[in-house]
C-alpha cells in the first residue's frame, strides 16, 4: 500500500523542571534528534503496524489521537498508519509525545487540515489523559509540537506551563549536553506517576492555591507544615519552579558553573523529595559529576530512563 501521507516529530529532552508542568512551572525542554515517522494511507478502516516496539500498547495513543481529533470535528478518513522510531520506549525522552505529535500530523495531512502547534499539542495531552491514562502535563507535547519537523539542535524552550507562554533560550557554544540512559525501563501507566501529581494537587488543595506552581515565594515556608510525604513532594515543586528560572538566567549570562549546579541540585531533589529517582540514575549523576561534569541530573518522569549531564567544552 503505497502512502499518502509521511511526518515526523522529535522526542525531546528535560534540561530541568521535572514534575512541575502539572504544577504550572516553567519547564525548560529541547527537541532531540531521535524521532518517531509514520506513513498513513487512506484504508477501509483504521489499522496500526509497527515493529518500533514489542509492547502493542502504543496502538493506544496513536488510535487515542485518531479519536480526538475526529471529536473536534476534524474529518480524519479510515487510514492505516505505520510507525518507525528511534525514540528508546520508557526513557524519559517522550516517546509518547513524539507518536502522539506523528500521527496528528499524518493525520491532518490526510484530511487536508492544518491545526496550529498549540490546538496540536493540547489534543495530543487530552488523547494521552483519555485513552493511554496517563495524567500527563503539557510540556512534552507542547515541546515536540513546537520542534517542526525540521532537525533539532542548540535551543532549548523555556515554558510557562499555567499560561501556555514560551520563549526559546539558546545554549552557549560551550555548553555541551549528553543524555545517557540507565537502560531502567518505565511504564508511567503503572501509577508512580499518577500517585506523585495527585501529591501535589493534594498539596496545592490544602494550601489553597489553584496550582502549587503559584504559590508566592514568601509563603513557600508553609510546605514545611503539610503531612510529611506531601510536604516533601511540595517542596521539590517550589524549589524546582525557582530553580527554572535560575537555570534559564544562569544560561542567558552564560554562566555555566551555576547551570550545573542547578541541575545537580534538582537531581537530589528529585531523589530524595520527590522520590522518582532509582539507583542506576544516582550512580550516573555521580560518576558525570566524579568526571568534571558541570552537573547532571535525571530527565523526565523517572522510575528510571536517562540522565541528562552538562559538560563545558574548550
Ligand atoms: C512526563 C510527562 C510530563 C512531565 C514529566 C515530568 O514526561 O508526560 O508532562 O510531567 O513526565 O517532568
Amino acid at each position: 500500500m503505497a502512502p499518502d501521507v509521511a511526518a515526523s516529530a522529535t522526542g525531546r529532552v528535560n534540561l530541568i523542571g521535572d514534575h512541575i508542568d502539572y504544577a504550572g512551572g516553567t519547564v525548560l525542554p529541547m527537541p532531540i534528534a531521535a524521532r518517531t515517522a509514520v506513513c498513513a494511507a487512506r484504508a477501509a478502516a483504521d489499522g496500526f503496524a509497527s515493529e518500533w516496539t514489542g509492547d502493542a500498547g502504543w496502538e493506544r495513543y496513536a488510535r487515542g489521537v485518531l479519536a480526538e481529533l475526529r471529536a473536534a470535528g476534524v474529518r480524519v478518513p479510515p487510514i492505516a498508519l505505520a510507525v518507525a522510531s528511534d525514540v528508546p520506549v520508557g526513557a524519559g525522552l517522550s516517546s509518547s509525545a513524539a507518536l502522539e505529535v506523528a500521527v496528528a500530523r499524518a493525520a491532518l495531512g490526510c484530511a487536508g487540515v492544518e491545526l496550529p502547534a498549540r490546538e496540536t499539542a493540547l489534543l495530543c495531552q487530552r488523547a494521552e489523559h483519555v485513552h493511554a491514562g496517563v495524567p500527563c502535563g503539557i510540556m512534552d507535547q507542547w515541546c515536540v509540537a513546537h520542534a517542526g519537523e525540521g532537525a533539532a539542535g542548540g535551543e532549548a524552550i523555556a515554558l510557562d506551563c499555567a499560561a501556555l507562554a514560551f520563549r526559546r533560550v539558546a545554549l552557549p557554544a560551550a555548553l555541551r549536553i549528553e543524555i545517557v540512559d540507565s537502560g531502567v525501563r518505565h511504564a508511567l501507566r503503572d501509577g508512580g506517576y499518577a500517585a506523585r501529581r495527585t501529591d501535589v494537587e493534594e498539596a496545592a488543595r490544602i494550601l489553597g492555591v489553584r496550582l502549587l506552581g503559584e504559590l508566592p515565594p514568601e509563603r513557600a515556608h508553609e510546605v514545611d507544615a503539610l503531612p510529611p510525604r506531601i510536604a516533601r513532594r511540595a517542596r521539590h515543586v517550589v524549589r524546582e519552579c525557582a530553580r527554572v528560572h535560575a537555570a534559564v538566567s544562569a544560561l542567558e549570562r552564560v554562566d555555566l558553573d551555576a547551570f550545573g549546579r542547578l541541575l545537580t541540585e534538582s537531581h537530589a531533589s528529585l531523589r530524595d523529595d520527590f522520590e522518582v529517582s532509582v539507583p542506576e540514575l544516582d550512580a550516573l549523576v555521580a560518576d558525570a559529576c566524579a568526571r568534571g561534569a558541570l552537573g547532571a541530573r535525571m530527565t523526565g518522569a523517572g522510575f528510571g530512563g536517562c540522565a541528562v549531564v552538562a559538560w563545558r567544552v574548550a
